[in-house]
């Protein structure tokens, strides 16, 4: 059991893979994709993070949705898979992602230890507004923060420092989850206290920064910030 991270003023919480699935968009096609849905789901969300991280690197931001729609294109040519409303129906479903399902409960057991909750995300506004509208979580975030203030990509530090602008907090008076390996690690090189919520049995990665926790899933959470 690991202990318990003190002086925590506020969770700020990765969206995409954290709070919602990224997977269940292509799962919920299963019956024009059949085995080809996990292997979709896979390679689309491999192409969305890599342009982030490409157009980052390049200087050649565009929000996210456009990036989720150029990394589907790439996916849907390089599995050969065409049939004509398909594309429209992933982008659709991808709209209103559903939530992980201990997301809801954490979040108000956070909230009732006196937490301050935030979503730090490469999401575009509308995208984390469907998302978050879409699974009736509005009312338990102090804020959702969106990289389109800043027009950057997580890693870049300036992402982390948009979360501790808006939320007015210390960077290690914050936790931040993220399932992804890589922003857990990037957050922590920042200075923030990190739960790196491991949902999919990652390796670490080799990268500046280091999880202060690792847990399997969100319900694990209450237990290390609001004890
Ligand atoms: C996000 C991606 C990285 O929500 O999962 O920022």
């Amino acid at each position: 059991m690991s202990t318990p991270l003190t002086g925590i003023r506020a969770c700020v919480f990765d969206a995409y893979g954290t709070l919602f699935d990224v997977a269940a968009a292509a799962a919920a096609c299963g019956d024009v994709l059949g085995a080809r849905a996990a292997p979709l789901a896979a390679l689309w969300r491999d192409k969305q993070l890599q342009y982030s991280w490409l157009r980052g690197l390049a200087g050649t931001y565009v929000d996210f949705w456009q990036v989720t729609q150029d990394s589907l294109d790439f996916t849907l040519e390089t599995m050969g898979i065409a049939p004509a409303d398909l594309r429209g129906r992933l982008l659709g479903l991808y709209r209103t992602l559903a939530a992980f399902p201990e997301v809801p409960g954490v979040l108000r057991t956070l909230r009732a230890a006196g937490l301050r909750t935030a979503i730090l995300s490469n999401g575009s506004p509308a995208m984390l507004a469907s998302a978050v509208d879409g699974n009736g979580l509005g009312a338990l975030f102090d804020a959702v923060i969106s990289v389109d203030e800043v027009g950057a990509f997580k890693p870049h530090p300036s992402v982390y420092q948009r979360a501790l602008d808006r939320l007015d907090v210390p960077a290690d008076a914050v936790s931040f989850q993220s399932s992804n390996a890589w922003d857990a690690h990037a957050a922590s090189a920042f200075g923030m206290r990190v739960v790196w919520c491991n949902r999919y049995g990652q390796r670490r990665e080799r990268l500046p920064g280091a999880p202060d926790r690792e847990i399997r899933t969100l319900a694990e959470l209450p237990a290390l910030l609001a004890p």
